[in-house]
């Protein structure tokens, strides 16, 4: 069993960036400028933008963090998001998810432009993404592909079974799984709540990616020998061994999984770490119009 190190890849890929950001600066070119909307005082969504605005850091970009209270209405929400369409400084941003239960979610990922929608959930970016377009992909799947790329996983023809159909992870995920690309060519099925005989399916994968938000649901009986194992779980469980009171936990069965797998990423640091990273490319790819001229 080989566990595939998300920290050190995704340090590497920071470096990369890093060092990509100081010769544009060199030759002239701003810095790439990442803004964020954080929208309530969500723990999850706290911890992840702060996240977020460190890698800024790391990677030499600018952040701009813009904060609003749990009750700004959807149309102080709409006329912020127009200013930043607007800014010429701001290369992309995003809006952290999920938002409170009067906004409409849909409605403000669609007023984003979409060559600043560097989350890749604007529905010209997700429609790109499924016939196999350049645009932005979005983070987590982004980062899992990435870390298929760097461990050398085989996928040509491999069956792949994607577990839960969200819009930011099962969907997307799927969809890249299965275009004529490296990684790529699976054959992929998507299992969800409404799914039967998730076990056999399982036991057929070549590739599991556990997307579903079950800690634990991924149990050794339904993984077979050699199986890849991609772990995207993050459920803030708590705990009294950390300072938070929180831990994170994944949707496999670590412990009992990893012995019969060739790879597998634990939790935390094998997947999560990643999509942050992801974020910064698709950051340095909107500063640098490599997508949208
Ligand atoms: N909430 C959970 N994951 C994400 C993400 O990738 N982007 C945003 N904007 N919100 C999220």
């Amino acid at each position: 069993m080989k566990l595939i190190d998300g920290k050190k890849i995704a340090d590497a890929v920071k470096q990369e960036i890093a060092a990509e950001v100081e010769k544009m600066v060199a030759s002239g070119m701003k810095r790439p400028h990442l803004a964020a909307i954080l929208v309530g005082h969500d723990g999850g969504s706290e911890t992840y933008v702060a996240h977020k605005v460190k890698a800024c850091e790391q990677c030499g970009f600018t952040s701009t963090l813009l904060r609003f209270e749990a009750e700004v209405t959807e149309a102080e929400l709409l006329t912020t998001i127009d200013k930043l369409n607007k800014d010429t400084d701001v290369d992309g941003f995003i809006v952290q998810l999920p938002l409170p239960k009067h906004i409409d979610e849909q409605k403000i990922i669609e007023a984003i432009d979409y060559r600043k929608d560097v989350d890749g959930f604007h529905p010209i970016n997700v429609g790109r993404l499924s016939i196999g377009l350049p645009c932005f992909l979005s983070a987590t799947p982004q980062g899992i592909l990435e870390l298929l790329k760097r461990y050398e996983i085989d996928t040509k023809g491999k069956n792949c079974v994607v577990l839960g159909r969200s819009n930011i992870v099962g969907k997307p995920v799927a969809n890249l799984m299965m275009q004529k690309a490296m990684p790529g060519d699976a054959t992929v099925t998507v299992c969800h709540s409404r799914s039967r005989d998730i076990k056999e399916h399982c036991l057929n994968a070549d590739i599991i990616i556990a997307a579903l938000g079950q800690p634990g649901f991924l149990t050794a009986d339904m993984v077979k020998d050699g199986a890849v194992i991609i772990d995207v779980g993050t459920t803030r469980v708590p705990s009294t061994e950390t300072k938070s009171g929180f831990r994170l936990k994944g949707d496999v069965d670590f412990e009992n999984v990893a012995p019969k797998c060739s790879f597998i990423t634990p939790v935390p640091g094998g997947v999560g770490p990643m999509t942050i990273v992801s974020l910064m490319k698709n950051t340095l790819l909107a500063a640098r119009h490599d997508i949208y001229k």
